[in-house]
């Protein structure tokens, strides 16, 4: 067993710069679907609630990891790689967090810049210590993506919140109290720190309008597996009776939907065959039915295998609107719509989560899509072919989406800005070459 980070846990190849896509194969294989990187990061962090072991399995080798694993190490968490996981085998797969000694409660500005996701530390080191600093995440490049809701669910637990120098100061004497909490918007990452603080409450912890997304009940289960009582997760209400301490625990990451989802469209857009293992169906929920009205379709043939692949001749147009699960997922969109680029007829894709999701509308444009976006609106009139061309994006889903659309494209597609993919999927062009995507890697 080694230390992290005294070695890389990461099989991802961090100096790869870009992507030359040769399009035109139609994919067929099998592709392992890894754990939710979604999932992975809240579950990482509720090791801070108890101070005894978690050990998490199927974990994603994804920067995104990395970034939170380190910025666990510099609040005094110490994190072992096991590698012997029955299911994967692969060193980096297990990870085990032993937050008996935490030293610091700060998580600075250098890390949580990198990744807004630190946010998620608030509630469990209030739960904890009694305190917290965390810096305030400031903008991304696809919305502005507020905090506040987390800020005013840990005030209604009884928490006292100062911002000061571009940090959230956060205390509470003795333990955090349960309450009922009205999210005035459905929000993932707030529901998840409100549900780790509640577990360590002083009494019951009622959330109203709560998120129901796959990586909710996963953390959920985590949680009651560490001794937490939760119900409702999944649903709009959930209700958290605090104790007064947690304990070791161990878990498996449920899939990655969206990557799932992912690989199903490179099924879809080359009109190939893949099968998504280590998936079950019920995750794919809201994008499932889109896929099928575009012409896929999506068979669980085996319990934890997912066959895809195109059934109409061509691909069928289908508007979208995106909306918290069970609903169609925003980190689906930018995919969806280059599937929608080559479909056989015009579709509109509203983005209704995030102000600023379209950034993938202009490379996709560049590729000879006709695609007109207005506001948190994207017309597209389906084209016979993309051209290859020379990409870049600016995020993880919109990156991805011109990896799809380069599948397709007639000559070459060069995608730059590579780390945007490393810090969500997993070896992705492995994945894609070992269906037959014509691939290289440039350094
Ligand atoms: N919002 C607020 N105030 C808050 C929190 C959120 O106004 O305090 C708003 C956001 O600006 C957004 C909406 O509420 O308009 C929903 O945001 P949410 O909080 O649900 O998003 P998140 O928790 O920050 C997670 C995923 C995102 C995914 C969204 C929506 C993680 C680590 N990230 O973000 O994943 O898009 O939920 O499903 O779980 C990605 O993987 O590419 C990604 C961006």
């Amino acid at each position: 067993m080694a230390t992290y980070p005294s070695i890389s846990h990461l099989s991802i190849k961090l100096f790869m710069k870009k992507l030359l896509i040769r399009g035109g194969k139609k994919l067929n294989g099998t592709i392992e679907i890894t754990g939710a990187k979604n999932a992975a990061l809240p579950l990482m962090v509720a090791s801070i609630l108890t101070d005894e072991k978690l050990t998490l399995t199927n974990v994603p080798h994804v920067s995104d990891i990395s970034t939170m694993a380190n910025l666990l190490v510099s609040l005094g968490i110490g994190i072992e790689m096991d590698g012997m996981d029955k299911d994967h085998g692969n060193q980096g797969r297990v990870l085990i967090f032993n937050a008996s000694n935490i030293s610091n409660p700060i998580a600075p500005y250098e890390l949580v810049r990198k990744m807004r996701a630190s946010i998620f530390i608030l509630g469990p080191l209030l739960a904890r210590m009694g305190k917290a600093k965390v810096s305030l995440p400031g903008g991304c490049a696809i919305g502005t993506r507020p905090v506040d809701l987390h800020l005013k669910a840990m005030e209604k637990l009884g928490a006292k919140i100062e911002i000061e120098g571009g940090y959230v100061n956060a205390s509470v004497e003795g333990r955090l109290k349960g309450a009922e909490i009205n999210f005035e918007k459905v929000s993932v990452g707030a529901t998840e720190n409100t549900m780790m603080a509640a577990t360590l409450a002083e009494g019951e912890t009622i959330l109203h309008n709560a998120a129901c997304e796959p990586e909710i009940i996963d953390l959920a289960n985590c949680l009651r597996a560490m001794g937490a009582k939760i119900s409702g997760d999944g649903t709009p209400r959930v209700v958290i009776q605090g104790v007064e301490k947690l304990h070791a625990a161990r878990h498996k990451i449920v899939a990655d939907r969206i990557e799932a989802g992912t690989y199903a469209i490179a099924a879809g857009i080359t009109d190939g065959c893949i099968r998504l293992k280590g998936v079950e169906m019920w995750v794919l929920t809201g994008v499932k039915e889109e896929l099928e009205k575009a012409g896929l379709s999506l068979t669980q043939v085996e319990p934890d295998v997912i066959e895809v692949k195109r059934i109409s001749k061509l691909i069928q147009p289908v508007s979208i609107s995106t909306h918290p699960y069970p609903g169609f997922a925003t980190d689906m969109q930018a995919q969806f719509m280059s599937l929608m680029a080559v479909a056989d007829g015009a579709s509109t894709i509203e983005e209704t989560i995030f102000e600023n999701r379209f950034m993938h509308v202009m490379e996709l444009v560049r590729m000879g899509a006709n695609i007109e976006s207005h506001g948190s609106l994207a017309v597209v009139k389906g084209v016979a072919k993309l051209t290859g061309a020379e990409v870049m994006a600016t995020d993880l889903r919109a990156s991805v989406s011109l990896v799809l659309a380069a599948l397709v494209a007639d000559g070459e597609t060069i995608i730059n800005r590579l780390y945007h993919l490393e810090r969500g999927y997993e070896r992705l062009a492995d994945k894609l070459i070992a269906c037959g995507a014509d691939i290289s890697i440039l350094y």
